[in-house]
């Protein structure tokens, strides 16, 4: 039986297991995927070798020390400076960042996308733009505070706080802060916010199973719009290839979405 786990704090609410042990039985491999409360992210590196933990998820507020504490860091998580996803290989710590790739994967339904613009500067945001830019995709970052931006000026983003903002057009807005996840908050002023979709054509939250304040002004100005719940299965598929070895088809990508959408 090989072990896999979710670490975070808190972790109780995290439907990673669900989605992963789906692909398991899919894929008819003896594994379970479990949740671990870890409270001090030092102590995660230990416990994952310890036990004897075959793959891992790593995610809030973890994902900038087990970054630092892996033992090798593969590609675009090295720009990024956090990881999601460890795999131990002989008891090494190999550790990668999916949430990039994953989120390039959702939006890979709204065909080409030019310019995007992206609210909010947090640990996602910083996943999001280093996979933008990458991907050679004009990137801006609009957030309420300036203290986040440098990480995205260094990138060659074009960045804003709420005090100094100039709107453009956007191919693609992105919601990638926490208003509307507990609240009923929009992600800038309402002003701001119609300004912004005014012109622009898609919109998505990563924000994941609800209607945001965010997403109801998207449909109101007729975007197309989407919600995160796409970029949490693709990282997940993400993880769970880099995890068995087995490349996700269509009949894999489907059971791990139904396994999400478990109760
Ligand atoms: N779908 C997925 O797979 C997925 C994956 C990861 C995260 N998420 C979601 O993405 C969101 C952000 O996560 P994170 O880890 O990047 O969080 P984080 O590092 O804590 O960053 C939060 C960001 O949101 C901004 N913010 C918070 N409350 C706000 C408000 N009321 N109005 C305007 N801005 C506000 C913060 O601005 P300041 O700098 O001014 O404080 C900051 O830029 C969360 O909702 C999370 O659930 C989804």
């Amino acid at each position: 039986m090989q072990n896999f786990t979710i670490y975070g704090n808190p972790v109780i609410h995290s439907k990673s297991p669900q989605m992963h042990n789906a692909g398991f039985r899919h894929i008819h491999l003896e594994a379970n995927y479990q949740k671990t409360l870890i409270e001090d992210g030092k102590d995660l590196k230990q416990n994952f070798i310890q036990n004897n933990i075959q793959g891992a998820n790593i995610t809030v507020p973890h994902k900038e020390v087990a970054f630092k504490d892996a033992d090798q860091i593969m590609g675009l998580a090295k720009e990024i400076g956090a990881v999601n996803t460890y795999i131990n290989e002989d008891g090494k710590v190999i550790a990668y960042n999916t949430d990039a790739p994953g989120f390039m994967k959702a939006i890979e339904e709204f065909g080409k996308i030019k310019k995007v613009i992206i609210l909010g500067a947090g640990g996602t945001a910083k996943a999001i733009a280093v996979a933008l830019k990458e991907a050679g995709i004009k990137t801006t970052v609009l957030n309420r505070s300036k203290n986040r931006l440098e990480f995205f000026r260094d990138l060659d983003c074009d960045v804003f706080s709420w005090d100094d903002f100039i709107c453009e057009d956007y191919d693609l807005v992105v919601n990638s802060t926490s208003a509307g996840l507990k609240d009923d908050s929009y992600p800038t002023s309402v002003e701001m916010l119609e300004d912004i979709l005014n012109d622009s054509t898609y919109a998505m939250d990563c924000i994941y199973g609800k209607m945001t304040p965010f997403l109801e002004k998207a449909k109101e100005n007729r975007l197309t719009f989407k919600d995160g719940e796409d970029m949490l299965l693709y990282q997940g598929v993400l993880a769970f290839e880099l995890f068995t070895g087995v490349k996700a088809d269509k009949d894999l990508v489907e059971s791990m979405r139904q396994g999400l959408k478990e109760a």
